[in-house]
């Protein structure tokens, strides 16, 4: 088991790619614990790997509270006496045209998926840093490459999530926490339907050079990789999971 009772911290795990890491990692012997919104989502989540056998707590808030962020990081610290890897995986993704968008939609965009990074990440460091060991995932997105149109926001925040990860990856380097990045390209998620349709996600795939649907597993697996000793010797990597859709 690649995770044996390492303690986990993910974000946004009642569903999609984040149920996905959440029930990986648990399979792989971490204790994990999962934080949502969507509270009751991300109990019945944790409910169901614990009757697996898994070790999984949940909690329900916003990543945008950094009082609550940290009360759970707390108490995860507490529980097990230590922090090895957090996974920043929650994140909105609706579409607005740049010219009907309004700064309050900017600016929910920025806070949801990339200013909750400084929270997770300032309520877990001085942990990681005790320990002199650590490592973060950050969840950005392959439109950071390819520039997608009605997404300026959150291509905009994504950039920002690989900004974060590169000098947070300088900053923290010295203490042996490792920060890196994952890029997902178009996931077969359950809420895709909300967004695309069938016929997008056919071009999705024919930009693709794998010709099939790209998973929450195939991301998660990733995560896996930089979140155990296998990549101890990367840190400020970004990873693209996308297929083989943007090469660089
Ligand atoms: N699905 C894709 O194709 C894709 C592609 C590139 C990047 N990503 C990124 O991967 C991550 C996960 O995407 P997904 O497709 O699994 O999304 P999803 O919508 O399926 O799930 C996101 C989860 O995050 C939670 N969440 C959203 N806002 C929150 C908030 N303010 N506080 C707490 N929880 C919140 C939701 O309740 C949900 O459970 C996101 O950061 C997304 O930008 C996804």
């Amino acid at each position: 088991m690649l995770l044996k009772d390492r303690v986990v911290l993910v974000t946004g795990a009642a569903t999609g790619i984040g149920e996905a890491i959440a029930g990986l990692f648990a399979a792989e012997g971490a204790h994990v614990h999962m934080f949502d919104r969507d509270e009751a989502g991300c109990a019945a989540v944790a409910s169901a790997l614990r009757d697996a056998g898994y070790s999984a707590v949940s909690s329900g808030g916003d990543v945008r509270d950094a009082q609550r962020i940290a009360d759970v990081a707390r108490a995860a610290i507490e529980r097990h006496g230590r922090i090895d890897a957090l996974i920043n995986n929650a994140g909105i993704f609706p579409r607005r045209a740049f010219l009907e968008m309004s700064a309050a939609e900017w600016d929910e965009m920025h806070d949801v998926n990339l200013k909750s990074m400084f929270h997770t990440s300032q309520a877990v460091l001085p942990q990681m840093v005790r320990q002199q060991s650590g490592k973060i995932v950050n969840l950005s997105s392959v439109t950071f490459h390819l520039g997608v149109p009605g997404l300026t926001h959150y291509v905009s925040s994504k950039g920002g999530v690989i900004g974060l990860t590169r000098s947070l990856a300088r900053e923290m380097g010295p203490h042996n926490i490792h920060v890196n990045c994952v890029t997902p390209g178009a996931i077969h998620t359950k809420s895709e339907k909300n967004f695309v349709s069938p016929e997008q996600v056919q071009a999705f795939v024919d930009s693709q050079s794998l010709q099939r649907r790209i998973t929450p597993l195939d991301v998660a697996r990733v995560c896996l990789f930089l979140s155990c000793e296998l990549s101890d010797g990367m840190t400020g990597q970004i990873l693209n999971v996308d297929g083989g859709w943007a090469m660089h």
